[in-house]
């Protein structure tokens, strides 16, 4: 759905409720909000008052509350919208509205949609080919959800990678919440028109390699599961075949699944190696698909891929950075001048910074002001489950690496950091190396030195943990 689509449907909304066509002001609402621009920006367009447009958006919010009989509001307009597909019947002016989750929702048309009552809640074709293109297997992938684009963000990275650069293997890390599954499933409209078939399998349940391979397998060729053979090697041969037949966008998500805990980063859970297998084999042999791994860590095999290879992408996320500041409006928060000290503590993780807004929002009175001057990192037993996994997966030297760390107040070059470390020298080198390629230590130039530091938040957790 474009914006053009959208004013059209939310148009057609509104109409059928209240026999009104959307006025100008109401339409530079909707065209703003779709394109993530603040209030205070798109009254500057329409030349009216900042409280003004805020009053208008609020009716329109809840007249498309009503009609549709959810919450629709400014953080969510686009992706309840995209919730539902719509068609225009004949030229009355109706819509036929038929929705993609659980809920059914008709307007006033002159024959009711038939819509199924479980319908899957992303978008899925399994049909054959004659279908429009691409065929999609969206079932196990998030919603797509409000989403802060900037320039040069990851999202705009990985279109010109995945456009341009025809990259065959690109692994997206970053600790829980920086935005991995966001930016993957963000990226699927804007690149779908490039592909022939596009399916998105989380590892979350830690499948083992057949039954992801037997996954595809069925869904990309198009095969019934009783035609697959059973043996690895054939399924992998089946595979790769069909990437070079037809166009594929591969995501797997939660790829740390299969990875191993009490280890350095990246060694497979025991019975998972096989899937380094399938990685260096989509990385390494020429075809036209491409497969996208998710990750709070790059599985081992994607280092061993060189710098000369351009098909191959490793992207660390590292957080919003000022875009963040748009998830802290949308939760309302206050005291905008402080709202980048806040976005610096969490890193501008943006699940980091929701968790906290709520804080804010639920103990200061949405001050963050208040909250700052009370307490500089607070963990709250949201965020502190999703840190203890981190952490849990550390390896004994890295921990100890990582507790030494926390206990610095400045910046520390990588000598200083050894010398307060036990252990051998080789060791604590590949201990440092593992805690960067899970993004929990960051890495600055300072005087021509590399200085390491750990963020607030990660700081704040392993001191509470050592006590
Ligand atoms: N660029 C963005 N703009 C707005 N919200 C975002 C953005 N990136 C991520 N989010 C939100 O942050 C939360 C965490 O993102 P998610 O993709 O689930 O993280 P990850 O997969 O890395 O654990 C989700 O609620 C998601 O909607
Ligand atoms: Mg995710």
């Amino acid at each position: 759905m474009d914006v053009q689509e959208l004013l059209k449907f939310a148009d057609g909304l509104v109409f059928t409720k209240i026999g009104k066509h959307l006025d100008d002001l109401q339409q530079a609402v909707v065209r703003g909000t779709w394109q993530g621009k603040r209030y205070s920006e798109i009254s500057k367009e329409v030349h009216c008052t900042e409280r003004h447009v805020r009053n208008v958006a609020s009716k329109l919010w809840q007249t498309l509350s009503e009609i549709l009989d959810e919450d629709v509001m400014k953080s969510n307009l686009r992706s309840t919208m995209e919730r539902y597909e719509f068609s225009k019947i004949s030229n009355s002016g109706y819509f036929n509205l038929v929705h993609k989750g659980n809920i059914n929702v008709c307007t006033e048309t002159p024959h009711p949609p038939t819509t199924p009552q479980n319908s899957p809640p992303t978008q899925t074709s399994t049909e054959d080919d004659t279908q429009e293109k691409p065929r999609l297997d969206l079932r196990d992938a998030p919603e797509l959800r409000t989403f802060y684009n900037y320039p040069n963000s990851p999202l705009t990275t990985l279109e010109n990678s995945i456009a341009r650069q025809n990259c065959r293997l690109l692994t997206i890390t970053g600790m829980a919440g920086t935005g991995k599954s966001a930016i993957a499933r963000n990226l699927i409209p804007q690149i779908q028109s490039q592909f022939d078939r596009i399916i998105w399998l989380s590892l979350r349940t830690s499948p083992p390699l057949e039954t992801t391979l037997k996954n595809l397998i069925q869904f990309l060729s198009n095969q019934p599961e009783i035609n697959i053979p059973a043996n690895t090697d054939t399924q992998l041969s089946i595979l790769i075949e069909t990437l070079r037949e037809n166009r594929c966008l591969i995501v797997l998500d939660d790829v740390q699944q299969i990875l191993s805990s009490g280890q350095l980063a990246g060694n497979y859970k025991p019975g998972y190696e096989n899937y380094g297998t399938l990685f260096k084999l989509i990385g390494e042999i020429p075809h036209n698909s491409c497969l996208i791994l998710n990750s709070w860590e790059p599985p081992s095999d994607i280092l061993t891929f060189t710098d000369d290879n351009s098909a191959v992408r490793l992207l660390q996320l590292t957080g919003l950075g000022e875009a963040a500041t748009e998830i802290l409006r949308d939760k309302g928060l206050l005291d905008e001048e402080h709202w980048p000290e806040l976005i610096n503590l969490y890193q501008g993780n943006p699940l980091w910074l929701k968790l906290v807004a709520q804080t804010i929002n639920n103990l200061f009175n949405r001050r963050v002001s208040k909250y700052l001057s009370y307490q500089s990192v607070f963990l709250g037993d949201e965020l502190t489950p999703i840190l203890q996994q981190h952490y849990q997966r550390l390896s004994e030297i890295e921990k100890q690496a990582i507790s030494q760390l926390s206990n610095e107040i400045e910046p520390v070059s990588f000598t200083q950091w050894m010398a307060k470390c036990q252990g051998s020298q080789g060791e604590l080198c590949k201990a440092i190396q593992s805690l960067a390629r899970r993004g929990m230590i960051e890495k600055l130039s300072y005087e021509s030195e590399t200085v390491f530091t750990i963020p607030p938040v990660l700081k704040q957790y392993v001191k509470m943990v050592a006590e």
